[in-house]
């Protein structure tokens, strides 16, 4: 097969992100300043996601999984208490669960959008149901107005694992504004990211538990206290975690989130070429748009059927890779198959267990020129015509 590259062009990767002169200089203001753990620029930071979102507040964290962690610590989920949640997903919202002592109950997906399922989630509902935890699977978003009526008629709190979502919206809802809680995540892969980092956004008086059990369960902030000259003055209030987002890391978020829409933008810029260009391959099916959706567009994702196509996903992979040097991605391997889960009592996933094994997502980030689109799509046709 003859490859898209020319000769010595560099490997194009699945993701990589895009920092600029602008995220240099506030990182380079915050080590000048001397002042470098959490403080006023992830308060400011925090302040700017609040506001975007127009949620009641926000605790800006080391990580989407430590604002996991901290959401089921500050809920008081344990031993005994089930929570629905989507095995087509990131091990870390299971992880945290079990964790914490909880058991995940997974419900299956939908075949168009890869989300849990509000039917499924209805009917893994037991006396034991603590709480659903959605995830907007590629970043688009599940269907809020769904899971916000469940979780409301059955009493249930509704976390919004929205790692892949910040700047989506259904129905003019944003993803990570209608549940109790809801996680974002700023992993070097994201829509925008830290490095590392995250963000707990939500109810007022949740995030108030929350932010003591994310610094060492000490009842007011380092910055708070040093800025009031009172340093050793604190008392600890419960058996707290260190989770708090240093000012290094929020300084790179502050100026990212301004960028925000226009990665988004170019993301979907990119879906669009994609899907105008792939649609009729046989056996490929690629990512909807449900009416009323904006989609973040963390993942374009398509589905190869190998009984339609002329190859199947793996396959597509490393063609794509060793050929076109083409980088892809999978998301995810079901969780319900993951070694610390498959003693776990599971219900059938049957559309979750298809979806994952023809599941492949392709290079889509603001990063990618013009050139590197049509790459990607002429690798693909070439796949196809093989
Ligand atoms: C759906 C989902 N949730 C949570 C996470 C965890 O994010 P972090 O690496 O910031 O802890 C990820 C990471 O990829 C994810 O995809």
């Amino acid at each position: 097969m003859t490859p898209t590259a020319p000769a010595g062009a560099p490997f194009l990767p699945w993701n990589q992100p895009t920092i600029g002169e602008e995220e240099i200089a506030e990182v380079t203001d915050t080590l000048r300043s001397g002042w470098l753990t959490y403080g006023p620029k992830a308060a400011r930071f925090e302040d700017a996601v609040r506001e975007a979102l127009g949620v009641q507040d926000a605790f800006a964290v080391s990580s989407c999984t430590a604002a996991l962690h901290l959401a089921f610590l500050t809920l008081g989920l344990g031993p005994g208490d089930e929570v629905i949640t989507p095995s087509l997903t990131f091990c870390a919202a299971p992880n945290a669960l079990l964790q914490v002592g909880a058991q995940p109950v997974f419900a299956d997906i939908e075949p168009a959008t890869l989300n849990i399922d509000p039917q499924a989630a209805e009917a893994a509902i037991t006396g034991r149901t603590k709480a659903i935890v959605v995830m907007h699977y590629g970043g688009h978003p599940c269907d809020l107005t769904a899971f916000r009526k469940l979780a409301d008629d059955h009493g249930l709190i509704l976390i919004e694992d929205a790692a892949h979502a910040l700047h989506a919206s259904r129905d003019g809802r944003r993803a990570g504004a209608v549940g109790d809680l809801a996680v974002f995540s700023f992993y070097a892969n994201k829509v925008m990211t830290t490095g590392e980092g995250g963000m707990l956004v939500g109810r007022s008086d949740l995030i108030h538990k929350a932010r003591p059990l994310g610094r060492h369960g000490i009842d007011s902030s380092a910055w708070r206290r040093h800025g009031q000259r009172n340093t050793a003055d604190y008392d600890v209030s419960v058996p707290g975690l260190k989770y708090v987002m240093p000012d290094i890391t929020a300084s790179i978020g502050l100026r990212q989130f301004t960028r925000l829409p226009a990665f988004t933008a170019r993301r979907s810029e990119i879906a669009t070429a994609y899907t105008e260009a792939l649609a009729t391959l046989p056996g490929l099916t690629i990512p909807p748009v449900l009416p009323g959706v904006e989609h973040g567009w963390f993942l374009y994702s398509v589905l190869i059927d190998p009984a339609t196509a002329p190859l199947d996903r793996n396959q597509a992979a490393q063609v794509l890779r060793d050929v076109h040097q083409i980088g892809t991605s999978a998301h995810f391997k079901p969780v319900h198959t993951l070694a610390p889960y498959q003693s776990l009592d599971t219900c059938a996933l049957p559309v979750t267990e298809t979806a994952a094994a023809k599941q492949l997502s392709l290079p889509c980030y603001p990063a990618m020129t013009d050139r590197d689109v049509d790459r990607v799509i002429t690798a693909m046709r070439r796949l196809w015509s093989s």
